[in-house]
């Protein structure tokens, strides 16, 4: 299959952590076919043979398992083309177009990795100057947008270009494995769905949680904060993967259906259930790991008075039958303790306990990161008086582990999907406008609160109005369980 991959914003930060990796591994695992051509698009002049060198040098920031030896990176620089554009000339897009129509490629994917701002402009002219082909698809990164109405006027331009079989829109979140393995666990295995619901289960709780602070991206960041920048697109996105009905089939659009019926049954909030059930913070100064961390406030970008959260905990219910009274608690931070992401579903307690000592319920723990597993865990009969004392014990499954060979990150999978139009992981624009849809009053209620965030020191699990949360309902966060 020969391709054209562009990629518009070729020398920005996503381009050289996520991008750039993340097609060489699909290189080296032979998925990327040697007459495709990778063309950086970006501001600068630069030649092919500066733009590979440029690349070369970035690859040394890459985990060293994931870096090219100089033979593969020599073969692999062979795709590596440069176009020099300045994004609002008509001209610039005809340049491009007549590279593109020389080689007349069977796919040409157009992946905007730019600063969202510019999304319009360049849907508006790849439209006028015909780029939007019936080979074409176009990828768009996050953020989109900054709110319902903005999001809507990026799908409104990307719309007027582009059908939406070609506007693929990213949530890295959607390619980590463990995602595809939420699907399968659920559509894949009788066992569960007669357990999914209401009947057996107390409650589910969503942990996406950083150690790292926002960097040298405060200027993004004091724009967005956690709200958008992770419960919107990243955390809902996993609710609704666990909420969703079974599709009728594992089409794109089938499965995008459920989702969207997931993201129109979540309770709305008003303004007396944000200051209710939604948690925002801030980090302070503090310790991780033995080291001093600043607080938000002193990070570099950020103005000494600013009231962007870097932490959300939210309660929220799925209305329908099969959810009704289950409370869905999402939680995101910076600066917490540990990174990882964790989905744990809280089953229901025995009805009748006969066994000595205490009881606890089983859960079941989807781990995204840093591994990537399962874990049921269970009650069982431990020592000599079997039967007498119950302790509790875990199913471990470590995918790394029982698949060593076929692990593929989150970017390369993604890519890939562009690539050969396989839709299921993006998402559709009613998806991402109905999710923008249900976070608006919280963001609303927040401007209007003159109560900022609460703070928090760095290296905590955030303020304590966040346990306090979810210990209203008799719950904990899983680490404190
Ligand atoms: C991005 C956010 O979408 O996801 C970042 O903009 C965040 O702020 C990142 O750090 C987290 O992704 P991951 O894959 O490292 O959990």
């Amino acid at each position: 299959m020969a391709f054209d991959l562009v990629l518009f914003g070729g020398t920005g930060d996503l381009a050289w952590r996520k991008l750039m990796p993340a097609l060489f591994q699909a290189f080296r695992h032979g998925k990327l076919p040697a007459d495709g051509r990778i063309i950086a698009v970006a501001r600068d002049a630069r030649t092919d043979a500066q733009y590979r060198a440029l690349i070369r040098e970035k690859f040394a920031d890459v985990e060293e398992a994931k870096q090219p030896s100089p033979e593969e990176f020599e073969r692999f620089a062979g795709l590596l083309h440069y176009q020099r554009m300045d994004l609002s000339r008509p001209e610039d897009y005809l340049a491009l177009k007549a590279t593109l129509d020389a080689r007349a490629a069977n796919t040409v994917v157009l992946y905007l990795a730019t600063s969202p701002h510019l999304f319009t402009g360049i849907c508006e002219q790849l439209g006028r100057c015909g780029l939007n082909g019936p080979q074409v698809r176009v990828v768009l990164e996050k953020p989109l947008g900054h709110d319902l109405q903005s999001a809507r006027a990026i799908n409104r331009a990307v719309r007027a270009a582009f059908s939406e079989q070609q506007a693929l829109r990213i949530d890295h979140y959607l390619g980590k494995p463990a995602v595809q393995n939420l699907m399968a666990l659920r559509f894949g295995n009788a066992l569960f769905e007669p357990l999914w619901r209401r009947e057996s289960i107390a409650n589910i709780q969503i942990t996406l949680a950083e150690r790292i602070g926002v960097g040298t991206r405060g200027d993004y960041y004091d724009q967005t904060g956690a709200l958008r920048d992770m419960v919107q697109n990243h955390a809902l996105q996993l609710l609704t993967m666990l909420a969703m009905e079974p599709p009728s089939t594992s089409d794109a659009d089938a499965i995008r259906d459920e989702k969207l019926k997931v993201l129109k049954s979540l309770r709305p909030f008003t303004p007396e259930t944000v200051a209710r059930d939604v948690v925002r913070g801030q980090y302070r100064a503090g310790v991780i790991e033995g080291q001093r961390v600043a607080g938000y406030l002193e990070e570099q970008k950020v103005p000494a008075d600013s009231r962007c959260e870097t932490f959300v905990a939210l309660r929220t219910e799925v209305q329908n039958w099969r959810w009704a009274g289950v409370p869905f608690y999402l939680r995101t931070g910076k600066r917490l303790p540990s990174r990882e992401a964790h989905i744990v579903v809280n089953f229901r307690e025995v009805p009748h306990p006969i066994f000595a000592g205490a009881s606890r319920a089983n859960k079941l723990v989807i781990k995204l990161q840093p591994e990537d597993g399962l874990e049921l865990h269970l009650m069982a009969a431990q020592g000599a008086r079997s039967g007498d004392q119950l302790a509790p014990v875990k199913l471990d499954l470590d995918f790394d582990k029982a698949f060593p060979a076929e692990r593929v990150g989150a970017y390369e999978r993604l890519l890939m999907d562009a690539l050969a139009g396989r839709l299921n992981l993006f998402v559709r624009s009613d998806e991402q406008e109905q999710a923008w849809a249900w976070v608006m009053p919280v963001l609303q209620a927040w401007a209007a609160d003159p109560a900022g965030p609460r703070p928090y020191a760095a290296g905590s699990w955030g303020p304590p109005a966040s346990s306090a949360l979810i210990a209203r309902e008799g719950f904990v966060w899983d680490e404190e369980s």
